[in-house]
């Protein structure tokens, strides 16, 4: 069973110091209103109601040492117009100064530096993660994102500490594990993007569960290009086998497409009405990658017609979607309350839709 935060007795809360892993992974701290800035506010709040201290620790990029443009210093501004409360913005891992520092300071919330500044993070090393729970007196990971690697503020943290998912991974949780173990039927996964390899996990998972696995973006053109399909110069990925694919009865490719020289920029019009009469006979659907190049409005075409035929849909279906790419097009918008789930996550929602266990989950159950 996941410890979860909402169920934690308040006593164990109130005027404790609690380390909350968040994930702010944002490449362009300007954007404010990032998903998952909004997701970490609720946690944040409880803890304030109740008198706590927050540590706020997050990792950004994927830094070789220390790098200050992937440095989290921008989001101590951002937070603190967020929640109207001030934050400390702490440069270093000097952990005795560091804990004097929050110590003695009447300020409620802090930010520490990008965790993999410090090499012992990646290395889910035990004396790091000793040192960030020696700081705190509760551990709460609010970073479903990120709750697929096995890090020292993720995984080795919570043998020192008492430990509890956030508000928000228990919600993320909460609908994958419906989406997994709950669904409906018709059951329809959508897959789109550029980054190919873990989304033929997904397909692999559901292979006796979907009825319908549309493909759009490089994930149709791999696989249609290893059907012999010319697709080409668009994005494909040669790396990832598709044999055990290409019998699957539930995957449809596009028929048609929009494209630009030689490169399949998007779906075509006749193939989107096809995915939306799927879309509407269908009660569950998991969507993962636009299905074309949605940086350009024109190319945006196929990704609008699933997500509004999705939206309208809201109280028929469980839908559930997640990636950067499709959350911010989902953000853009304007509908977020219309899926029952965008999650924060792309890399480790696909490895929980895979049927993988994380190990930021693993790690609060208890
Ligand atoms: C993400 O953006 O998917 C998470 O923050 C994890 O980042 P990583 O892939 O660099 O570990």
């Amino acid at each position: 069973m996941i410890k979860y935060l909402s169920k934690a007795p308040k006593r164990a809360l109130r005027e404790k110091t609690c380390i909350v892993r968040v994930d702010l992974n944002i490449e362009d701290p300007s954007e404010e209103n990032a998903l998952r800035i909004q997701a970490v506010i609720p946690t944040i709040k409880l803890l304030l109601k109740l008198n706590a201290k927050i540590i706020l620790i997050s990792h950004r990029g994927r830094p070789k040492g220390k790098d200050t443009k992937l440095s989290l210093k921008p989001f101590a501004p951002i937070l603190t117009k967020k929640l109207k409360r001030g934050i400390v913005f702490i440069p270093h891992f000097r952990f005795p100064q560091l804990k004097k520092e929050i110590e003695t300071s009447s300020v409620k919330i802090f930010l520490l530096e990008n965790l993999r500044f410090h090499k012992g993070e990646e290395k889910n090393d035990r004396a790091f993660a000793k040192n960030l729970a020696y700081l705190a007196d509760v551990y709460i990971n609010e970073a479903f994102a990120a709750s697929h690697r096995k890090h020292a503020s993720i995984a080795a943290i919570t043998k020192y500490l008492p430990s509890y998912a956030g508000l928000r991974l228990e919600e993320e949780t909460k609908q994958l594990h419906k989406a997994i173990h709950k669904y409906k039927k018709p059951l329809t996964i959508i897959l789109g993007g550029a980054k190919i390899e873990n989304k033929f996990e997904v397909v692999k998972y559901f292979k006796n569960k979907a009825n319908y696995i549309l493909l759009g973006g490089g994930v149709a053109n791999t696989f249609l290009a290893e059907k012999g399909h010319p697709v080409g110069n668009s994005l494909v990925d040669r790396s990832v086998n598709m044999k055990p694919y290409l019998h699957m009865k539930q995957i449809i490719c596009p028929r048609d497409w929009k494209t630009q020289k030689d490169e399949i920029m998007d779906i075509g019009k006749e193939t989107a009405e096809a995915f939306v009469k799927i879309i509407k006979k269908s009660k569950t659907i998991i969507w993962g990658g636009p299905v074309g190049y949605i940086e350009k409005e024109k190319f945006a075409g196929g990704s609008k017609a699933i997500a509004y035929a999705i939206a309208k849909r809201k109280d028929k279906l469980l839908s559930i979607a997640g990636g950067g790419e499709t959350t911010d097009f989902i953000l853009k918008h304007n509908l977020l309350n219309r899926f029952d789930l965008v999650s924060t996550g792309g890399g480790a929602m696909l490895e929980y839709l895979s049927g993988k266990k994380l190990p930021g989950i693993e790690a609060l159950k208890k």
